[in-house]
């Protein structure tokens, strides 16, 4: 590819409509498969060329990284870290405690309330442990309230009750005092009744002393449906308020397919502006997308019909929207990635 998206990081860069800016540094991120990183060396090019932050996809998902209750399985996870480390790249821990994609050992387990907690706990403190010093932010809790912005009655609930989000924090912290910890969910980018859900959470755990430091927008957009750049940004400033930072952690924008040039550039132009929204506000340093390639996108074999959410398409050509944040950045960003 001719042009190196360097894309990465951001000292001080030129605002999207024109006016001089100061920003401050934001690393860019994407989600990775292992197997794609092991058998894809345009894959491993792309990625190490154009971002300075990877999110394992899956692997450290509990039903890979714990299929046994006895038995952990790193090898997968560890690759990623291994790759990241040797390119200079941050990782993102995703996820500890989620509804989804648990082994059938653990939700089938009719396990006491006290057994859970000590599966939860020695499951953080062995994953958070493996990694210490290696993964500078965990998403502890993913999605723990539904698109009601009521809590999720899954296993987590029903069996410990609200409290284990208390808990999850409490032992990752207890496990890396320095990683960042934050609680990630999805369409609560902008204002709202979930991102309202969200923000009351997050104010009780950061009123009973649990150790929290951000949130994660996943930003998970369909059909060109968004919030808009004010909005985000309002979001972003009241978790501000509570002292907590603010990550963009799985961006996409799925298109009906297929993607005409005017979708494609509707999507440049939100991806764009969920940048600018982080870059305008001092509280948010990372935006990561969920995946950089179309080629491996989650979103066609979940959501038939749509696709093309991602910045690279599947022959990893990069398409509008890798452009615009490209613009966003800046005339610095090509010798700052890291
Ligand atoms: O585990 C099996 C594996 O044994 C089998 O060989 C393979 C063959 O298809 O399927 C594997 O499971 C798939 C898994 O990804 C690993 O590839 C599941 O069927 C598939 O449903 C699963 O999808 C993942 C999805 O989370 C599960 O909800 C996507 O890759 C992943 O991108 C997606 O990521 C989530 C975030 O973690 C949280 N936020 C939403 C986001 C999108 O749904």
């Amino acid at each position: 590819m001719a042009v190196a998206l360097g894309l990465l990081v951001c000292t001080s860069c030129s605002a999207s409509g024109g006016t001089a800016t100061t920003h401050h540094r934001v690393l860019i991120g994407s989600a990775v498969s292992e197997a794609a990183l092991a058998n894809d060396a345009t894959y491993r090019a792309t990625l190490e060329n154009n971002f300075s932050m990877v999110t394992p996809e899956n692997e450290m998902k509990w039903d890979t990284i714990q299929p046994n209750p006895t038995t952990y399985n790193f090898g997968p996870a560890d690759a990623i870290v291994t790759f990241a480390r040797s390119h200079g790249m941050e990782v993102r821990g995703h996820t500890l405690v989620w509804h989804d994609q648990n082994p059938p050992w653990l939700t089938n387990g009719h396990f006491t309330r006290d057994q859970l907690i000590a599966i939860l706990r020695d499951h953080i403190f062995t994953v958070v442990g493996h990694y210490r010093g290696q993964v500078a932010q965990w998403d502890v809790v993913n999605e723990a309230l539904d698109d009601s912005g009521r809590l999720r009655h899954d296993i987590w609930y029903q069996v410990i009750g609200p409290s284990y989000i208390d808990m999850a924090f409490r032992f990752a912290h207890a496990a890396d005092p320095k990683a960042k910890l934050f609680y990630n969910d999805t369409g609560a980018e902008g204002l709202g009744p979930k991102s309202d859900a969200v923000y009351r959470l997050v104010a009780g755990l950061k009123h009973r002393g649990v150790p929290i430091d951000g949130v994660g927008l996943q930003s998970h957009f369909v059909g060109l449906v968004g919030p808009s750049q004010a909005g985000a940004e309002a979001n972003m400033v009241r978790l501000g308020t509570l002292g907590l930072q603010v990550a963009v952690t799985e961006m996409d924008v799925a298109l009906v397919l297929p993607a005409d040039s005017p979708a494609l550039r509707t999507e440049a132009r939100i991806y764009g502006y969920m940048l600018s929204a982080c870059q305008q506000e001092p509280n948010c340093h990372t935006f990561v997308v969920w995946e950089f390639t179309d080629k491996y996108s989650w979103i066609p074999s979940a959501m038939p019909d749509f696709g093309a959410a991602d910045l690279f398409d599947a022959s990893m050509h990069p398409k509008p929207a890798f452009f615009t944040l490209l613009q966003d950045l800046g005339p610095h960003s090509d010798s700052l990635r890291g």
